[in-house]
This record gives structure tokens, C-alpha cells and sequence, in this order.
């Protein structure tokens, strides 16, 4: 905390600087403000259960599903299910309960999940015909982490949980959220550095996930680009009044002198038995902290983040905090994956999931030096921006490398004593990209986990079922009834990671169900990197349309009953009503049935083909469909018979990543000569 205070001057002086030249008061919207305590603001343990205000949300919410439920499930048409009578004998606390779960991944997740919830939204025509429209207005929770969490979740509670259709009206995807909205990037940066400044000037730890949340922002409604989140409850909005689910966002945490480091940089250092013990916290509009599992095991209101409190007591109740839970914030918090970057960039070693560590590597203890940038990574534009962070805001580079939350929990058990800040990132370095935890929870009794995977952590940029096996694992480690998840051999072997699989399907009462649609080319080659920072309209369209695909199964006949089937599975047991023979022969068909494959998995095993499209080769479809500006695609709903023809454009790649941060250094060179700082 004596860093904030000892770098308060400087920033004084560079943000009045910067001031004259704008011509700006720092009145920044971004900034959080001081105001008087309410009366209850008070820490609450997770072994109390739901929060009061959680509570009468579920309420609520329970109230739109039900009104909900029969208009989905005549829709949905499963064969033997008196609809009427179900719904007649349902209550609130008999309701399926149904959650959604958006991978980290990027903008491959995040777009695609934009795709997964307009082929479950009952207000998309397509969706409708297709049978699985009117999922989305049962859904309880809608979780996200990293490109899921900064894109999919938080885009959608900043526009009030509409449709993908009218989000597609009103942001422009196009712009370069590297670049900003005028191109001018140097301008961009400016802005962004003021904006951050001014939460400094008011004594905040500020880091390079300021920054970057400020980049997720430019596709955010203008009007929404400063809300905070706990503003996504305020009256009025579809998800206060029940009308839509809840949006809950995933972070992970290190720990300096636990977590494990290479070259002073940190990461949550995730093995075979640890999993559940990483602090999984999470974000909903009414409440920031963790359940079961970790060292908090507590919450306090997203709305005074940023608060001083000591042992659960307010350190000063005329200096209580508003609007640090900026959704810019909580966006860069979810993504801010620079530590993973680093280390990847300098030693070659992945911290996701992907390629996980080995035994080798595993390192000391984090000691209170800063990180080692290794000679001739000076020009790494990941470097340059951390460290301009640290330029600017006088502070090393390993402060500058996390999401700093003033520690609501501090002195509050144990593990909290003497912590005063929380080092937060993005969730995925748990090696869990699934972001399950949330809808594990006992409390939230949820019968159905339907998990989108768009994580590329296979081979090209494919998925092999790692996360969904670690999240498996860690769910295992605290007694949290889970599926079991088959390994990565009979995963790939049996092409679960090609198509919607149920898992679950014959566990015990009170497992809940998953179901597992993973990032696989149906009508679009999906796979591009998670760095792409701009689309086409054509490119949207394609990654919404593959999503659509996936969650309709092709549009396949019966699969609308058995996602129906999947939901009201376990509420038909509590109503006691018969599961209905197509529910049966639908588990049969799509649940994992406990075989195994031994088959050593390689590369060529995800060299995938466009499953209704299979003659359309990699190099043709991004020829004639993803690099064509003129190219017509349907966000979902044609049966995927684009035209292919094949008008030559001579590009046939989607690697963007070079772009980006050839972009990024040349914008930071600029910053550099144009905004001396020091
Ligand atoms: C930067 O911070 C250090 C301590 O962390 C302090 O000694 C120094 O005076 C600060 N520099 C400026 C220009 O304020
Ligand atoms: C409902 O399902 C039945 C049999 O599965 C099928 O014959 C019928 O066409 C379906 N109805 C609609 C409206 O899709
Ligand atoms: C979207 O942004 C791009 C890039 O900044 C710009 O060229 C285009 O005109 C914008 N489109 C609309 C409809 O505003
Ligand atoms: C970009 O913005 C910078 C800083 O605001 C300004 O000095 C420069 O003239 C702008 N460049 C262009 C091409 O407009
Ligand atoms: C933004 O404006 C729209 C339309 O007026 C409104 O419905 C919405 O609540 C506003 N959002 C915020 C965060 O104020
Ligand atoms: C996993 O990491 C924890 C620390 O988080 C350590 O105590 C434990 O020994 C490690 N287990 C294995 C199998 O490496
Ligand atoms: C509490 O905060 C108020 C308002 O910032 C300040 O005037 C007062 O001195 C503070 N009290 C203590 C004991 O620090
Ligand atoms: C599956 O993917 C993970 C994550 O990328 C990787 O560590 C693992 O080696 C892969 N497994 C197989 C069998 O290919
Ligand atoms: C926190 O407060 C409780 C009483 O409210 C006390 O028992 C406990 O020792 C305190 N913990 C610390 C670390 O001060
Ligand atoms: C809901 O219905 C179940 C039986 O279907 C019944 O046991 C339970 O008491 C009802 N709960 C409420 C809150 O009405
Ligand atoms: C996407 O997947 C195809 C095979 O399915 C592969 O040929 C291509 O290289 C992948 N693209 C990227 C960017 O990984
Ligand atoms: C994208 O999809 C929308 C909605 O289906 C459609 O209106 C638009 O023409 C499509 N654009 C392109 C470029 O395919």
C-alpha cells in the first residue's frame, strides 16, 4: 500500500500534465469516488448460503422461467412430454435450473459465445425454428471468463441482455479494439493512459489490466462504457426484474511468496491435486469474493469494492468506495493473462492449459524482486506495455502485471492476515477455461451446466477437453459432485470434442449434467486466433452462424427435444413425472456411455474439415468466405450451403496476432516521443 502513497505525487504531477494538454479536469468517470458507509456493509461467509439479494433475484427469476418454460418446450416438441401438465406442477423450487458457461479463448470465444446465446435466444426466429430458441429465457446463470467473460458476458449485460441481433446493430465490430475507434492510436493511448491515471489520482493501484479493459470497452454501448457492474442490478434492467440470467464473471489469483514464478513473474501454479484449493473468485452484480475452496471463502458487495476494510469493519465509514468495479475493470481482470504471455513469449512455456508444465520447470518461490526481462526481449510489445505501465505510474513491472483490488477480506481469516491487496487475473491460468466453478455451487443447485470450449488449446487452435477434464478434477478435489469426465485419448478418440456431448447422463441424484459443445468447425473454420482485435461483418457472421450450428447440432431433427430433455431431466424426478422415451433414446445417443480409446492422440487428429461443408477446403474457405469483404453469410438459420466459389484474393490465412502488436509497438514508440512521462 506504501507504493500508492509514494507514487501519488508523481502521478499528480504527470496527470496535471496531461490535464493542460487534453484541456480536461480529472473528474474522470472512470475514477472511483469516496461517499459515507451504508449501515450493512458487512462481510458475508460463503457457508451462509446465497445472499439476501441473490435470493430474491432467484425468486424472480424462478417467476420468468416458469412463464417461460411452456412456450420453450412446445417449441423444443419432445415427443411424450405433457407439457401442459409438467408446467402445471412446477414451482419455484422444482424449476430446472439451467446455466450457461462461456470459455476463456479470447474473441474466438467471445463472439462465438455471442453466437451461442443468439441459438438459445427465443426472440432469434432462426433459433426458434430450429428448436433450441427459448433455452436462453430459462437460464439461470450465464458465466464467463477471460475473452468470455471481457466479451460475451460483459457485452451482453452492458446492453441489457438484448439480443445478438440488435448487438450486431449497434457495435461495430470492425473497430480495432488495439487501435481504438478513430484509428488514431496514439490518441487511443492517451485517453486510455488519462482514463487510468485518474483512478490513480485517487490513490488506486492502478495495472496494465486498466489498460487493457479500457481496449475491451470500445465495443461496449457509449452510454455504458463507464458503468460499474454491480450497476447491472440497478432497477429496471432485464436481469434486477428476473428477465434475464445472471452474469457472473471468474478470476484467478497469485499469491507472492506461494504462488510458483519463473523469472519473477508469477502465475496460480495449477497440479494434479491442487485445483480446488486455487481461489476461484467470482463477480456477480451483488457480490465479489469465493465459494468453497481457497482462502477466502467469503463476499463482500461488488458495489464498495475498493473499500479499506479490516477484519470485516469499514476502516473509515465516510471514506466507503464507489465505482471501483468499473466493467472495464472487471473486463481487463478477467483478461489480463500478461503474466501467461511473458512467460510464454521468453522461455517458451505455456501456462494454460494448453501444453501444461512440466515437472522440470516447476520453480521457486516468488521473492520480492522484479521480473527478468531476458536480453532481446526489450522489444516485446507485451514488455513495452507492462512497462510503460510501470513508467508512467512509478511502480515496478511485477505491480504493474496484475488487477489490484484493495483486499475487502483482509485480516478477515487467516490466510487474509496482514493481505491488503488481492493479485488478480484472468481465470483461465487456473487451467480450468470452463468457468464451472460458479455452477457447482451447492447452493445454486443447478441441473444442467451446458459448457461452450473455445479455448485453441489443441492443436490448430482446436480443443481436446482439458479444461472440462481439470475443471472435473478440481470439482472432485472439494466433494463437489461432478460427471465424470472421460481423458483427452477417448475425448478425441470418440470425437467428443467434435460435437454436443451429454455427460452425466446416468450419475447419481444431485449431479448435475453436462453438456459440452466444443469450438469445432460445423459451417465456418472458427478456429482463428484469440488475438484478432477486428472483424468483417462477413467475419462475425461466420463465427456466429459455426456457433449456431454447433448448438443446434446442424440443425439436426430431434436435437431440440434432447437439449429440452437435458433441462427438464432432473425436475421431472422432482415432480415426479416419467422421463419421456425420447429423453431416454436421446441419452442413449448423445451422452458419453462410458467407453474408452487408448489411441495416442496427434495433431492430424484436428485437422478438421467443415462437418456440413466437407469439400471446402481450409485455404478455399478463407479465400472465397473469410477474407472476402463481399462474401453474404447467415449469422445461423441457412442450412450452411454458402456459396463457395472461389474468387482468388491471394490471402489465405487468419494470423493476426503479428498485426496486433506490430500495431502496439509502434503506438508505445509514438507514446513514448509524444507523452514524456518521466
Ligand atoms: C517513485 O517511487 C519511489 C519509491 O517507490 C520513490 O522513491 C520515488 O521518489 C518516486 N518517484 C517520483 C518521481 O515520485
Ligand atoms: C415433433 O417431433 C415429431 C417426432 O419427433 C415430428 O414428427 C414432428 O414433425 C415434430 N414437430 C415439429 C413442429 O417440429
Ligand atoms: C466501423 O468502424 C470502422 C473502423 O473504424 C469504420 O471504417 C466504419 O465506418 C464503421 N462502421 C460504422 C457503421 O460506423
Ligand atoms: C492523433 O492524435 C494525436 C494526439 O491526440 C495528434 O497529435 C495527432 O495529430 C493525431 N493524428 C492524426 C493523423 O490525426
Ligand atoms: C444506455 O441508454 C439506453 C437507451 O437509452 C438505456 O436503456 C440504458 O439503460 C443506458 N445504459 C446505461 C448503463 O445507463
Ligand atoms: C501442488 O501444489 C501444492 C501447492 O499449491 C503443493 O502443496 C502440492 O505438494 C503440489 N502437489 C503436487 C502433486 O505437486
Ligand atoms: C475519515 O474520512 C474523512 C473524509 O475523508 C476524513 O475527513 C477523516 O479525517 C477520516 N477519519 C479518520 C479517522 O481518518
Ligand atoms: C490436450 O491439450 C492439452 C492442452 O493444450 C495438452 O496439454 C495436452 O498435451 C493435449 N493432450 C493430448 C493427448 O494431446
Ligand atoms: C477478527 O475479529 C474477530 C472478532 O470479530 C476476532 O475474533 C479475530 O481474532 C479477529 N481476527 C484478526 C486477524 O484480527
Ligand atoms: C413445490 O412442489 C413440490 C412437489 O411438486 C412440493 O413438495 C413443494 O412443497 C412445492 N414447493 C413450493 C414452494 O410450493
Ligand atoms: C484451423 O483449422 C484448420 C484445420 O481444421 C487448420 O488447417 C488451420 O491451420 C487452423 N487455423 C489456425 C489459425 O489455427
Ligand atoms: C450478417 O447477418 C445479418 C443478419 O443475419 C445480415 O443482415 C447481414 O446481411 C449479414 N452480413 C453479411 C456480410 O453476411
Amino acid at each position: 500500500m506504501n507504493l500508492r502513497i509514494a507514487s501519488r505525487s508523481v502521478l499528480v504531477a504527470v496527470l496535471s500534465g496531461t490535464a493542460l494538454v487534453q484541456g480536461q479536469q480529472s473528474q474522470d468517470p472512470y475514477a472511483p469516488t469516496y461517499t459515507e458507509c451504508p449501515s450493512d456493509l458487512t462481510i458475508r461467509a460463503a457457508s451462509e448460503g446465497l445472499s439476501r439479494r441473490e435470493t430474491l433475484w432467484k425468486d424472480a427469476r424462478s417467476e420468468a422461467v416458469l412463464n417461460s418454460m411452456e412456450t420453450y418446450l412446445n417449441n423444443a416438441n419432445i415427443t411424450g412430454l405433457d407439457v401442459g401438465e409438467y408446467v402445471q406442477r412446477l414451482n419455484t423450487s422444482t424449476v430446472p435450473v439451467v446455466g450457461l458457461a462461456i470459455s476463456g479463448g479470447g474473441t474466438q470465444s467471445g463472439i462465438g459465445g455471442l453466437g451461442i446465446w443468439q441459438a438459445f435466444d427465443g426472440r432469434h426466429p432462426a433459433s426458434v425454428r430450429a428448436g433450441t430458441g427459448g433455452l436462453g429465457q430459462i437460464l439461470y446463470y450465464l458465466t464467463g471468463l477471460s475473452g468470455g467473460g471481457a466479451v460475451t458476458v460483459a457485452i451482453l449485460a452492458a446492453n441489457d441482455f438484448s439480443t445478438t441481433e440488435h448487438i450486431l446493430r449497434t457495435t461495430n465490430f470492425s473497430i480495432d479494439y488495439e487501435t481504438g475507434p478513430t484509428g488514431n492510436d496514439t490518441e487511443y493511448f492517451e485517453n486510455i493512459f488519462q482514463t487510468v491515471g485518474s483512478k490513480a489520482e485517487q490513490n488506486f493501484p492502478v495495472s496494465v489490466a486498466d489498460v487493457f479493459g479500457q481496449w475491451w470497452g470500445v465495443w461496449l454501448p457509449e452510454n455504458a462504457t463507464f458503468m460499474s457492474w454491480s450497476h447491472v442490478a440497478r432497477r429496471g434492467t432485464a436481469f434486477e426484474s428476473g428477465q434475464a440470467p445472471m452474469p457472473i464473471v471468474v478470476l484467478a489469483e497469485v499469491i507472492p511468496g506461494t504462488s510458483p514464478e519463473i523469472g519473477g513473474l508469477m502465475y496460480p501454479g495449477r497440479n494434479s491435486t491442487n485445483g480446488f484449493d486455487l481461489t476461484s473468485y467470482e463477480v456477480t452484480p451483488f457480490k465479489f469474493g469465493s465459494w468453497l475452496g481457497g482462502r477466502i471463502q467469503a463476499f463482500f458487495p461488488t458495489e464498495w469494492l475498493g473499500t479499506a476494510v479490516n477484519n470485516g469493519t469499514v476502516q473509515n465509514r465516510s471514506e466507503c468506495v464507489q465505482g471501483f468495479d468499473q466493467i472495464g475493470f472487471i473486463q481487463g481482470s478477467t483478461a489480463n493473462a500478461f503474466t501467461a504471455y511473458l512467460i510464454d513469449d521468453f522461455y517458451n512455456i505455456p501456462v494454460f492449459a494448453k501444453r501444461s508444465l512440466q515437472g522440470a520447470l516447476e520453480t521457486r518461490q516468488s521473492d520480492t524482486g522484479d521480473v527478468r526481462i531476458p536480453p532481446g526481449q526489450e522489444d516485446n510489445p507485451f514488455v513495452q506495455l507492462v512497462g510503460q505501465v510501470a513508467s508512467v505510474f512509478n511502480q515496478t513491472f511485477n505491480e504493474s502485471l496484475w488487477a489490484t483490488y484493495p483486499n475487502p477480506f483482509e485480516n478477515y481469516n487467516e490466510a487474509m492476515e496482514g493481505v491488503d491487496e488481492l493479485l488478480l487475473l484472468d481465470g483461465s491460468l487456473t487451467g480450468e477455461t470452463d468457468p464451472i466453478r460458479p455452477l457447482i455451487v451447492p447452493d445454486r443447485d443447478v441441473d444442467l451446466i451446458i459448457v461452450y470450449e473455445a479455448s485453441s488449446d489443441a492443436a490448430y487452435n482446436w480443443v481436446n477437453g482439458t479444461n472440462l477434464i481439470n475443471s472435473a478434477q478440481s470439482a472432485h478435489e472439494g466433494n463437489i459432485p461432478f460427471p465424470e469426465i472421460p481423458d483427452v485419448q477417448t475425448i478425441v478418440g470418440l470425437g467428443l470434442n467434435r460435437q454436443p456431448t451429454f455427460f452425466g447422463c446416468n450419475a447419481s441424484a444431485g449431479t448435475p449434467l453436462v453438456l459440452y459443445l466444443p469450438n469445432s468447425p460445423w459451417s465456418a473454420y472458427a478456429n482463428f486466433t484469440f488475438y484478432k482485435s477486428s472483424f468483417t461483418d462477413t467475419q462475425i457472421n461466420a463465427t456466429l452462424g459455426n456457433a449456431f450450428e454447433l448448438a443446434t447440432y446442424g440443425q439436426e431433427e430431434e436435437w431440440s427435444a434432447c437439449l429440452a430433455c437435458a433441462a427438464v431431466n432432473a425436475s421431472l424426478a422432482r415432480v415426479e413425472m416419467e422421463i419421456p422415451d425420447q429423453c431416454t433414446q436421446c441419452f442413449n445417443m448423445h451422452c458419453w456411455n462410458g467407453k474408452t480409446i487408448q489411441d495416442e492422440v496427434t495433431s492430424a487428429a484436428f485437422d478438421l474439415k467443415l462437418r456440413l461443408q466437407s469439400d471446402v477446403s481450409y485455404r478455399e474457405w478463407n479465400e472465397s468466405i473469410w477474407n472476402n469483404q463481399s462474401a453474404q453469410v447467415s449469422t445461423g438459420g441457412s442450412s450452411g450451403t454458402e456459396d463457395s466459389s472461389n474468387d482468388d484474393t491471394g490471402a489465405s490465412s487468419t494470423t493476426f496476432a503479428s498485426q496486433g502488436t506490430m500495431g502496439l509497438v509502434t503506438v508505445l514508440t509514438m507514446m513514448a516521443m509524444g507523452f514524456s512521462l518521466l
